[in-house]
């Protein structure tokens, strides 16, 4: 990994948690941002919605300060999806918000809200079109038209595609200041890196943003990293790897063995887009773990939301980023800053840690004293419940003297007593050492 990538990903690396927003016209049918392909809709029939579009909540203000109350640091929203429908005012096309009901650029909103809260700001763009004529459809992996044999003999120029996509990346890096972050999606089959010309576009897009973070979907998708994960990565291979919906077993490392930054992302139901029948949400207990989770491995979450027809984020996600807001609030230390833990993962749970600090997020209630496994009695220095800064007094068991090498603590007063877990979701422990034993650490971040 290079030094470049490094320096650039630190913000990014340290924030830990975003928000993903997917929202175009798709809210409209409201079964997810696929329904064009999943029902091979042609553009004419996908056209009605394009004509009813009017999200009279929308209102980015509203969504941004939601992520900050969850503890998020930056947003992601789709400038564009697969549908080809822009949220921003493109001269290149009259397919967008501008001309829909809405008569505005909501990107525009959404960036300044963004900045207005002092939240890292990125856009999700399709380097797939659905929409455009000259994109690839008869035979296509996904198009709508795949299988429409209307389509098979059809001629396209696929370079006045590329110039289109390459206007339309050009437009979101000079017209709306400095964005933090650029999520591209996706590659497939033999359309990825050079088939998108994707040097000369990270070449465009760093020469007016040099320092956005780029995602590796330019070349790597679900099926590969890409070169990303290679030693000498190429131009568009990106800075961070973006596994879907399933978090990495051992984070994710180069070829020489070295963390690369990544990021998860995942719904907080099964869909990206708003989607009015899946109510199969994560809990936000769950959620939390699965960011602890994300951490302790080395990368972060970048969790999802839907906003309907109107502009409103589902009520189920508000009340699930709340809930994973109070927990945040109370334990944000353990997550900003921090990644893998030099001790093995503990059955109980899992470390995280920043210097030579250790948090333990504990999610089961220990029978007895918790043993802090990797931990040398003689090494600890004091131990704190992160959410109120209470002490944390040490524990025994009744046959400790088989343990010599580690440490217990107790959750209550009594030495060897069981007592419940003050938070169910994820009680963290902050581990102050007395020596540091910084070095393998600092080796793994950076
Ligand atoms: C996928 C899907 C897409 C979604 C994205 C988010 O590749 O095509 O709908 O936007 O992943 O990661």
């Amino acid at each position: 990994m290079n030094q470049e990538i490094r320096e650039r990903t630190k913000w990014f690396m340290d924030a830990r948690f975003g928000m993903f927003i997917h929202w175009g016209l798709y809210s409209i049918p409201a079964c997810g941002e696929w329904v064009m392909s999943e029902r091979e809709m042609t553009a004419e029939e996908y056209r009605p919605f394009f004509e009813q579009f009017d999200p009279v909540d929308y209102n980015p203000q509203k969504w941004v300060r939601l992520a900050k109350e969850a503890g998020m640091k930056y947003a992601v929203l789709t400038a564009k999806h697969h549908d080809g429908f822009c949220l921003f005012d493109s001269v290149l096309t009259d397919y967008k918000s501008t001309k829909t009901k809405a008569g505005r650029d909501l990107v525009r909103e959404f960036v300044e809200a963004c900045r207005a809260e002092n939240l890292r700001v990125g856009l999700y763009f399709s380097i797939i079109d659905w929409h455009h004529p000259d994109f690839p459809k008869y035979g296509d992996r996904q198009h709508p038209m795949r299988n429409n044999e209307a389509h098979k003999d059809e001629r396209i120029d696929f370079d006045r595609y590329l110039e289109y996509m390459h206007g339309q990346v050009k437009e979101l890096v000079t017209n709306y200041g400095k964005l933090d972050l650029l999520w591209f999606d996706f590659s497939y089959d033999d359309m990825r890196g050079e088939k998108w010309r994707a040097a000369d576009l990270i070449q465009m897009v760093r020469a007016y943003q040099p320092d956005v973070i780029i995602d590796n979907r330019l070349e790597g998708a679900g099926d590969s990293h890409g070169s990303i994960a290679t030693v000498n990565p190429l131009v568009y291979s990106g800075d961070f790897a973006s596994p879907e919906q399933l978090i990495p077993p051992e984070g994710v490392c180069d070829e020489a063995g070295e963390l690369i930054p990544w990021e998860l992302c995942t719904t907080m139901n099964n869909h990206w887009g708003y989607c009015n029948f899946d109510h199969q949400y994560k809990s936000s207990q769950m959620l939390v773990r699965k960011l602890v989770e994300c951490v302790s491995k080395g990368g972060n979450m970048i969790l999802n939301v839907g906003p309907d027809a109107r502009g409103n984020i589902p009520e189920e996600s508000v009340r699930i980023l709340k809930e994973i807001g109070g927990w945040m609030e109370k334990n944000k230390e353990s997550i900003y800053g921090c990644g893998i833990s030099e001790l093995p993962k503990p059955e109980w749970g899992r470390y995280t840690q920043r210097g030579d600090i250790i948090y333990a997020h504990v999610y089961e209630t220990p029978l007895g004293a918790l043993p802090l496994y990797g931990i040398k009695p003689d090494r600890l220095a004091d131990v704190v419940y992160l959410a109120d800064g209470s002490n944390v007094n040490r524990g025994e068991a009744w046959n400790t003297a088989l343990y010599p090498d580690v440490a217990f603590v107790s959750l209550g007063d009594n030495p060897v007593f069981t007592y419940p877990l003050p938070d169910e979701r994820d009680t963290v422990l902050k581990i102050c050492l007395k020596q540091g034993f910084t070095e393998k650490y600092e080796r793994q971040r950076h």
